[in-house]
């Protein structure tokens, strides 16, 4: 697993890390043991970055995440979580007094004095623009109970406010075969600028897995049901906002651009991890094997990234830049 530096953090982390939103809630059931065992897969298997966020089961995911770790000295992994989502997502709710109570609430969760990495997540654009919420966060990395900060985002447009801020360790963006927009502007601007950028939703919410069919269906308690247009939280959360049918086909025919003994799934990330600027792919697992063959997705020759990155553009080009460039 290559590992490579977090920004001015001084911290290394895997160029494939692990997503826990599926440890917490929102994907159907994960019990306490099996969340705790694709941690145990993933960390076995050379990951050393955790994403994850204090909405996720209002707690569960940091929660299962402080216990695992505390559970093993001496893992190196760096966690990054997020916050800004237990209020609603008002300009007037980011103040420098919720950012503290959100992070102590974290901190006791993860069982630590000082987190790693902090990514606002989310907020309304006018939060990303405004200095008051750099000179915020700039206050709790003095005070010691943050170590970093970053932006978790919706779209290009905050992710370039986010880059141009000096003091922003990290931007965490949608980015896979079927999101290709931060290629033009945002993964170039990040790597100038030296920040760390998260690929998050590299899976499209398991689309390319390449395993979906048009009768595949979804737990109610998961976003999968739930949120497919938006109902709940963006859209472009759920599938990548794309529509389900056209993922089908647009997920078979990049499986047809592999040979045989390449997953669809692990040449995905396999090529986000490639592309300049990116530092970590983060996809979410819900089983030990997935964890497992996610880490090992690195692998692959470069040659057969090479052919599936044409496909890629080729898939997204002809069945959806036309819906998808415009929105994110
Ligand atoms: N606003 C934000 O900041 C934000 C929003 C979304 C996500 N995130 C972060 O990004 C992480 C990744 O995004 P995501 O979890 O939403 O989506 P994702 O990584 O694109 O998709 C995860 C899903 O893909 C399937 N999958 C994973 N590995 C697989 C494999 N090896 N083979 C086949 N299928 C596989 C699983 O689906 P099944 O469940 O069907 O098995 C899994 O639940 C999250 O966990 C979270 O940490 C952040």
């Amino acid at each position: 697993m290559h590992q490579r530096p977090l920004a001015a953090t001084g911290r290394s982390v895997s160029s494939i890390g692990l997503g826990t939103w599926q440890l917490g809630a929102d994907w159907g059931d994960v019990s306490e043991s099996q969340a705790l065992d694709v941690l145990a897969a993933s960390v076995e298997a050379g990951v050393t970055l955790f994403d994850t966020a204090d909405v996720y089961g209002d707690g569960r995911s940091e929660s299962l995440i402080g216990r695992f770790l505390a559970a093993h000295p001496g893992h190196g992994v760096t966690v990054a979580t997020k916050m800004g989502r237990r209020v609603p997502q008002e300009p007037e709710n980011y103040t420098p007094d919720h950012f503290r109570a959100w992070t102590d609430r974290s901190r006791e969760n993860l069982g630590v004095d000082t987190l790693d990495l902090v990514q606002l997540h989310c907020p309304p654009s006018a939060v990303i623009d405004a200095d008051e919420t750099y000179d915020a966060l700039d206050a709790l990395v003095d005070s010691g109970a943050i170590a970093a900060y970053g932006v978790s985002v919706e779209t290009c447009a905050q992710a370039l406010s986010a880059i141009a801020r000096p003091g922003v360790s990290n931007v965490q963006i949608i980015f896979n075969p079927f999101r290709l927009k931060p290629l033009d502007e945002v993964l170039p601007a990040a790597e100038a600028a030296g920040v760390a950028i998260f690929a998050r939703v590299p899976l499209a919410s398991g689309l390319l897995s390449g395993r979906y069919t048009a009768s595949t269906s979804f737990a109610a308690n998961d976003h999968r049901t739930f949120n497919r247009h938006g109902e709940a939280f963006d859209r472009g959360e759920t599938f990548s906002g794309v529509d389900f049918a056209t993922g089908l086909v647009a997920a078979e025919e990049l499986s047809a651009a592999l040979p045989d003994g390449v997953s669809l799934p692990a040449a995905s990330l396999a090529w986000i991890a490639s592309c300049p600027g990116v530092t970590s792919v983060i996809p979410g697992a819900r089983t030990t094997a997935q964890a497992r063959s996610n880490a090992e997705a690195g692998s692959i020759d470069p040659a057969v990234l090479e052919t599936f990155a044409a496909a890629v553009v080729d898939v997204y080009d002809r069945r959806l830049r036309e819906d998808i460039h415009p929105q994110w």
